[in-house]
């Protein structure tokens, strides 16, 4: 039986491989399509969510959501990252600047509609009238499952569980302290973490392990399926990032975060040392968006599950079967 799940996006490259996988995916039921302001603001990662719907040919309705974090943007302050992180630019061979996340994806534009009412109106109407629990997969900052979490707590009744690619304990990539989908939205993240369902953190320290290589990509490539060469194309694009700015441990390499969350869901034993834990969400000045984990004996009551460790050749295995 495919498992019903609700993708919460922002477009970006990682987010369009994770898309792909759950689309194609025979394990994998995607109810909706929710987008939020995150790597792109929230027209651009709501079109590029719209433009691998569409390429792909499936009938997914998507959601806009959220265009800024819950009270963040009124702190500009709280923006400030490590000045290495935005003072430095990549550029390829001939001068082109090469972001992470481009503004819009290489493909056509959206043709398909988004739909009328907004990601937060949509988790609330879904999950207040479900017949049966479904999983949410959060890959973005968590802006949108929070706003419907504080319109009615009630919903989290119908949540068979959270997972969210978010944080990190000895690998961070925003600030010192912090990965970004919580950086952005730290409010958010508190309010997620800590709503009652079962909440499953699959963090940096997991998505750098369940790395993909410049042989996977070729080997991606050949597939010769539209999904296999846009995944190989993203995956060379974050492997030139990496290499300038955070590089892995394996040359050439890069990790696919989100898509690492999707692989879960079809093979759980793509992660490893899943840990019940009590995080808490660190604010302001150096701590912003920090997960912080309780390692005492006598720790604060968990609230959810970390994954310290992924199976790399399991993960690449996952994503050759799933676009083959
Ligand atoms: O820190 C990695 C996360 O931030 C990924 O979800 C990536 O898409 C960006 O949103
Ligand atoms: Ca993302």
């Amino acid at each position: 039986m495919a498992r019903k799940i609700i993708l919460d996006v922002d477009t970006g490259s990682d987010d369009a491989v994770a898309i792909m996988m759950a689309l194609l995916s025979n394990d994998i039921d995607v109810i909706g399509i929710c987008s939020v302001a995150g790597n792109q603001p929230i027209e651009n990662t709501t079109e590029n969510t719209l433009r691998v719907v569409q390429a792909l040919g499936k009938k997914v309705p998507v959601y806009r959501g959220a265009r800024e974090p819950l009270v963040k943007s009124m702190f500009p302050e709280r923006f400030i990252k490590g000045a290495k992180i935005v003072n430095d630019r990549i550029y390829d061979a001939d001068g082109k600047e090469i972001k992470i996340h481009r503004d819009y994806l290489d493909l056509p534009k959206a043709t398909i509609q988004e739909e009328s009412i907004c990601a937060a109106e949509f988790y609330l109407q879904y999950l207040r009238n479900a017949k049966e629990k479904v999983t949410l997969v959060l890959v973005g900052p968590l802006t949108n499952l929070a706003l419907a979490l504080m319109m009615d707590a009630r919903i989290v009744s119908n949540i068979e569980e959270i997972l969210i690619m978010g944080g990190g304990h000895h690998i961070t990539n925003s600030t010192s302290a912090a990965e970004f989908n919580i950086w952005y939205d730290p409010e958010a993240a508190y309010k997620v973490i800590n709503c009652g369902a079962k909440v499953t953190l699959v963090p940096l320290d997991a998505t750098h392990e369940a790395c993909v290589t410049e042989e996977d990509c070729k080997a991606l490539e050949q597939l010769g399926t539209l999904a296999g060469k846009f995944a190989c194309e993203l995956c060379r694009q974050r492997i030139l990032i990496h290499n300038a700015m955070q590089p892995l441990d394996i040359p050439d390499a890069a990790a696919v975060h989100d898509a690492l969350c999707i692989a879960y869901l079809i093979d759980p034993s793509v992660l490893s040392d899943i840990e019940h834990v009590h995080v808490d969400i660190g604010f302001y000045h150096r701590a912003e968006g920090q997960t912080i984990i309780d390692q005492r004996y006598y720790t604060e009551d968990k609230n959810c599950y970390f994954a310290y460790h992924a199976d790399r050749h399991k993960f690449v295995k996952l994503l050759m079967d799933t676009f083959r």
